[in-house]
């Protein structure tokens, strides 16, 4: 996820996209550039490594820029290392043409290889870098159209994109397109705008423009002109913004963490469709030969909080379905405990910052031992992801709450892929196994979408819990796993005490602390220890605890036990982990609101943490 701005009017363009730019740090801050010119001269480009702050310094807070037409970026890096290099704007090799890119382009690799064969250098590990070469590639075969080379180089990309192209050939002219990516349009006296989000723009209009898919817009001084993909001038409706702009940037939810629970969808489409194209995994998709799958003799799975959560689940799918053993440590224990590691183990850190600082401590550990690692990571060019053996991208985009939601989810999607692989590659799985788990695997994020659909009952239930003491999540099996996960959301950002608990433990202890009224949530995703975790639910129930279920489509006579259920839709038993925890973020989001708390920041805990 990345952030772009653009302007043409009467005044200075470089100061109204930094400012713009600041109002989208939340989509990415790595690095960002600009391109800027005035009239018919030369495009300008200044690009920076880092926070946005590096640019604003650079350009002077955007005076050192002359211009009243431009585009900027700040990037949240997917393809390509944070650097100035593969900073926005990229540009063809004579400037012809500069853009701002915010999506991913899923065949760049391909079109690149075609560029390449046409005379074409790349100076970026980038694929907005190819998406710039291919319209310059267009535009130069023919006519010197920016439309009909926009529209050819769309029905080629396959991907998401929100792109902003300016050409040399036409000054005080900008051309925007747009697939999946937001984009909006907004237009205020005899000045126009495009923005990824409506806060980059509010402070200037609240007129704007819904760009649609597959949908070209050229930007004029004041005036905006649609066009579809087939080149042909179309109306569009223009839209008042109400929202005021800290509304804006969560697009319009209460909090971040709502909103990036809401782009779990998206977070896990894009993070299976980055590793399964046309219903296989790619090939070398984590840089292990077959060999080198086949000879691995254990798997430690390493990490901390929530990404641990992640480990305790793969567990439970890697040993049922790789057939090897697998352990799940702590990486604050992992780091100090001398760890007795089999020489051809693989070692899988998880962390979504890749910068926490335990997880760091573990994996060169690890590599200290001579141990493979291969690291599943949400921030590219973290210091996990550098130092790792292999590195593993989610696409979860920059989650701002600190309670993480989306990225633990597309952890758990990654997770699965590399399951299957080594299932598959070590011949646990046959080709009927391995197409049914990935065809399955693929409707998660349409089920994850459903679920949400929900939120309201959830929210109901919640707020009759708000003044919990205290709330036991209860499961066997994957379903200990959800429960461990649930239980820190809750705890996070309630701050009530929670509990998970193996549901088959309960009775060597802890069952001594139910008494009446105390919220316990049996979670039974695992068909065929249903009715042991039911039987759990019922030992606790003649104790006085107030029961939430949640559980399988179809297992309805579990409300003759539970006073609350929650369903999920039927997935295949390895992926539940997906479906259930939505329930329970929004538990815990819900009754954190009631309480009304600081949801995104809770009390005494940071996004990434980067000491021991
Ligand atoms: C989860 O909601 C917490 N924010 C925390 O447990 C987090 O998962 C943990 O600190 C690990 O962070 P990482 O994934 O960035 O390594």
């Amino acid at each position: 996820m990345c952030g772009i701005v653009g302007y043409i009017g009467d005044r200075q363009a470089a100061p109204i996209i930094l400012e713009g730019l600041t109002k989208l740090e939340y989509r990415g801050y790595d690095s960002a550039g600009i391109a800027v010119r005035n009239g018919d001269s030369d495009i300008e480009i200044v690009k920076a490594k880092g926070r946005l702050k590096v640019l604003y310094d650079k350009t002077n807070s955007g005076q050192s820029v002359v211009g009243c037409c431009g585009i900027g970026h700040t990037r949240w890096a997917t393809h390509g290392e944070p650097s100035e290099e593969n900073a926005h704007p990229h540009y063809s090799n004579d400037c012809c043409v500069v853009a701002v890119h915010n999506g991913i382009i899923e065949n760049y690799q391909e079109l690149k290889e075609k560029l390449i064969k046409n005379g074409y250098v790349f100076y970026s590990g980038t694929d907005t870098e190819v998406a710039v070469k291919l319209i310059d590639y267009y535009y130069k075969k023919y006519f010197g159209n920016p439309i009909d080379a926009i529209n050819r180089s769309m029905v080629r990309i396959r991907g998401s994109y929100a792109l902003a192209v300016m050409f040399k050939d036409y000054p005080d002219e900008i051309y925007v397109a747009r697939k999946d990516s937001p984009m909006i349009v907004g237009i205020e006296n005899n000045e126009s705008y495009f923005a990824s989000d409506v806060p980059a723009i509010l402070k200037y209009t609240r007129k704007v423009y819904y760009i649609g898919n597959l949908e070209i817009g050229r930007l004029q001084k004041g005036k905006v002109t649609f066009y579809n993909i087939d080149g042909y001038e179309i109306e569009k409706e223009m839209t008042e913004i109400t929202w005021d702009a800290e509304a804006a940037e969560k697009a319009g939810y209460e909090h971040f963490m709502i909103k990036e629970i809401h782009e779990q969808p998206k977070a896990v489409s894009d993070t299976l469709n980055s590793v399964i194209t046309d219903g296989k995994i790619k090939d070398n998709a984590f840089g292990l030969t077959a060999d080198e799958i086949k000879n691995i003799s254990q798997i430690w799975i390493v990490a901390c909080g929530s990404a641990y959560h992640v480990g305790v689940a793969a567990q439970y799918i890697f040993e049922d379905l790789v057939r090897i053993p697998v352990r799940v440590e702590l990486a604050s224990e992992f780091r100090y405990r001398n760890p007795i590691i089999d020489k051809d183990a693989l070692v899988i850190i998880i962390s979504q910052s890749g910068e926490t600082a335990d997880s760091l401590a573990a994996l060169r550990e690890s590599k200290r031992m001579g141990i493979k690692t291969l690291a599943i990571v949400n921030v590219v060019g973290s210091s996990i992801a550098r130092e790792a053996d292999i590195v593993c991208y989610t696409l979860a985009g920059p989650e701002i709450a600190v309670a993480t939601t989306k990225a633990y989810s597309a952890q758990l999607a990654m997770s699965y892929v590399i399951a299957i692989l080594f299932a598959y590659v070590r011949g646990e799985i046959d080709e009927k196994q391995y197409t049914s788990l990935i065809n399955d695997l693929l409707t998660l994020p349409d089920k994850i979408s459903r679920l949400l659909e929900d939120k309201e009952r959830i929210q109901w239930f919640a707020s009759k819990f708000s003044n919990a003491k205290d709330i036991f999540f209860i499961g066997r099996g994957i379903d200990y796993a959800i429960s461990l996960e649930g239980s820190l959301k809750m705890k996070e950002i309630s701050y009530i005490h929670s509990e998970a608990y193996a549901a088959g433990e309960l009775k060597h202890g802890t069952i001594s602390l139910i008494e009446e009224g105390i919220l316990v949530i049996g979670v039974l995703t695992q068909q065929e220890l249903y009715e042991k975790t039911l039987s759990n639910m019922v030992e606790v129930k003649s104790r006085g605890a107030y029961l939430m279920g949640l559980t399988n489509n179809g297992n309805y006579n579990i409300e003759d036990v539970a006073d609350f259920v929650a369903y999920i839709p039927k997935i295949d038993k390895h992926f539940t982990t997906s479906l259930a925890i939505i329930p329970l973020q929004l538990m815990a989001y819900y009754v954190s609101v009631a309480r009304g708390l600081d949801v995104d920041k809770p009390r005494n805990l940071a996004k990434s943490v980067t000491v021991e």
